[in-house]
């Protein structure tokens, strides 16, 4: 198969997680193509047999890479195998996979008439607070977010790696 395992990232995280899922398919004998959405907007998504799709979650949503690709492809990828995943925090907290679930992967696929992917995945990704703004730390704050991994006992001082290669990569040998 052709495969393109397209991604949306701020800071990097899902960037090496998508080049995790292309070496892992790549190693299945496939053809792959990683393209970084905020440098290559419009890969040809005609051309592939397979379409892994991710995006990191901020404040609730996909980047605007991601969700742009998703929705100017839309009828072409519910011709097409298509997978989505993303990255996000709530995988730590187990009362809130279900919700994170449906919002981060099933509502976006279903905002995409027609659109029915053999797989969603929810991915953890990492947080390093020394890379955000004062903004961006200042609303991770009010939303609580530190002093939630903090209550998980996770040092927030340094940066955190939640990423569960094993299940990235049972997942992509699924597909
Ligand atoms: C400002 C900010 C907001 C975030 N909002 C959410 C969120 O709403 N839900 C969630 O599960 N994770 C959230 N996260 C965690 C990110 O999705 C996670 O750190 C991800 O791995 C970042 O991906 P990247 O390194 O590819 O940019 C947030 C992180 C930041 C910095």
């Amino acid at each position: 198969m052709k495969a393109l395992v397209a991604f949306g990232s701020k800071y990097g995280s899902t960037a090496s997680l998508a080049g995790f899922i292309g070496e892992e398919l790549r190693g299945k004998g496939h053809e792959v193509d990683v393209v970084d959405l905020r440098l290559h907007p419009d890969p040809d998504v005609e051309s592939y047999d397979i379409i892994v799709l991710g995006s990191p979650v901020f404040v609730g949503k996909w980047t605007k890479e991601a969700r742009r690709f998703l929705e100017s492809n839309g009828s072409q990828l519910c011709e097409r195998k298509v997978a989505l995943f993303v990255s996000c925090s709530d995988v730590l907290f187990p009362e809130k996979i279900g919700a994170g679930r449906k919002m981060y992967l099933e509502d976006v696929a279903a905002s995409i008439p027609g659109l029915r992917p053999v797989s969603l995945g929810m991915f953890g990704g990492v947080i390093d607070f020394s890379r955000y703004g004062a903004l961006t730390k200042a609303l991770l704050a009010g939303v609580g977010t530190k002093k939630q991994l903090a209550g998980r006992g996770i040092d927030v001082t340094n940066p955190y790696d939640y990423r569960d290669w094993e299940q990235i990569r049972s997942w992509t040998r699924a597909l």
